[in-house]
């Protein structure tokens, strides 16, 4: 039998290499990190990041951010502060995004950052895409790997769910294992906090020492978050729901509810972490069933549950 997923490789250092010579060739590729899986090309390439606005039917003045795996990579690029580094030194690599002023001398591709002073940038923690930028002498930009608008991936299953063989290569890495993608946190200016992510604003007000806010604002620079429509399943949900019929998917959290085939549970044990990392994937299942409707119940609004809510709210609008 022909394997369809042909475009999906094992992570192992010979496929590292041949992922090197895809992006080198300014060639975009599928990749794992620990939030969600990402479409890479070189940063510093506009052929490259033309090629990921296309791919993702992406608005141009929706940026990019920028990955590193190390700070005197990151230093030819951008601007750093003193609350920069605090936040890197407790929080990096993993699942927080910096905002930052970009370098007038920066080779960063305008487009990637839509000719913004400014970029967002971090440094992922799973290991492939840490060992993969180790080997490349440009950073790249990673957007998660969904079409615009559409549900994250979070396995390279997902990825060629979205976009099969319309791309050559697709790293695997395992399931992600937060699932939801990185709190993005704005530097430049007064802190904010403009998408809500696995780190959390407790935890970063405590290296700041201050009270951190969330941006409210719909600014023209759509951050994540600020963008009102994402994460969509393509058919109605409804949030906050006690019960609901054989018609709709009903997404529980919890032990008290009995399985069944309408009934899709995001954490049995009532874990919020789990939730998270299940959340995408119980949504893309839903959606390539035939149902016309999601019900879900109320998720806490606590911890990773914060995160979860602020994405179900998107997804629902
Ligand atoms: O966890 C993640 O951050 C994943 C993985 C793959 O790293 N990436 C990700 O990228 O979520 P993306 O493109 O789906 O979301 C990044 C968001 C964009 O929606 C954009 O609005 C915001 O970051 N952003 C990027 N550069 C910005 C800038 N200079 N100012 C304000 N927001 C920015
Ligand atoms: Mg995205």
């Amino acid at each position: 039998m022909k394997n369809i997923y042909s475009n999906i490789y094992k992570n192992s250092p010979k496929n590292l290499n041949k992922a090197k010579k895809f992006l080198k060739k300014n060639k975009i590729i599928g990749v794992p990190t620990e939030t969600v899986y990402g479409l890479a090309g070189n940063a510093y390439s506009d052929k490259a990041i033309k090629k990921i606005y296309k791919l993702k039917k992406r608005p141009k003045k929706n940026p990019l951010i920028i990955h590193y795996d190390n700070l005197k990579k990151l230093k030819k690029d951008a601007n750093i502060d003193n609350r920069f580094l605090k936040l890197y030194k407790k929080f990096s690599p993993g699942p927080l995004t910096f905002i930052l002023k970009k370098k007038k001398n920066s080779k960063i591709c305008p487009l990637a950052n839509a000719k913004l002073k400014t970029i967002a940038v971090r440094f992922p923690s799973h290991r492939t895409i840490k060992n993969l930028l180790k080997k490349l002498h440009f950073p790249l930009a990673i957007p998660s790997a969904n079409i615009s608008g559409k549900i994250s991936p979070v396995s390279s299953h997902d990825v060629f769910d979205e976009f099969g063989k319309n791309i050559n290569f697709i790293l695997d890495g395992g399931m992600s294992k937060i699932g939801l993608e990185s709190t993005v946190i704005n530097l430049c200016g007064i802190t904010k906090i403009m998408r809500p992510g696995a780190i959390s604003k407790k935890e970063i007000a405590k290296v700041l020492r201050k009270n951190i806010p969330f941006s409210k604002k719909f600014s023209k620079i759509n951050s994540p978050g600020l963008l009102r429509k994402h994460y969509s399943p393509g058919i109605p949900i409804k949030l906050n729901c006690k019960k609901s019929d054989n018609r709709a998917a009903f997404i529980v959290f919890g032990k008290k509810y009995k399985k069944n085939k309408y009934t899709f549970n995001l954490s049995p044990k009532g874990n919020l972490s789990e939730a998270g990392k299940n959340l995408y994937k119980v949504l893309r299942k839903i959606k390539n069933l035939d149902f016309k409707r999601i019900d879900i119940v109320k998720i806490p609004n606590r911890g990773i549950g914060i995160v979860i809510n602020d994405r179900l709210k998107k997804a629902a609008h």
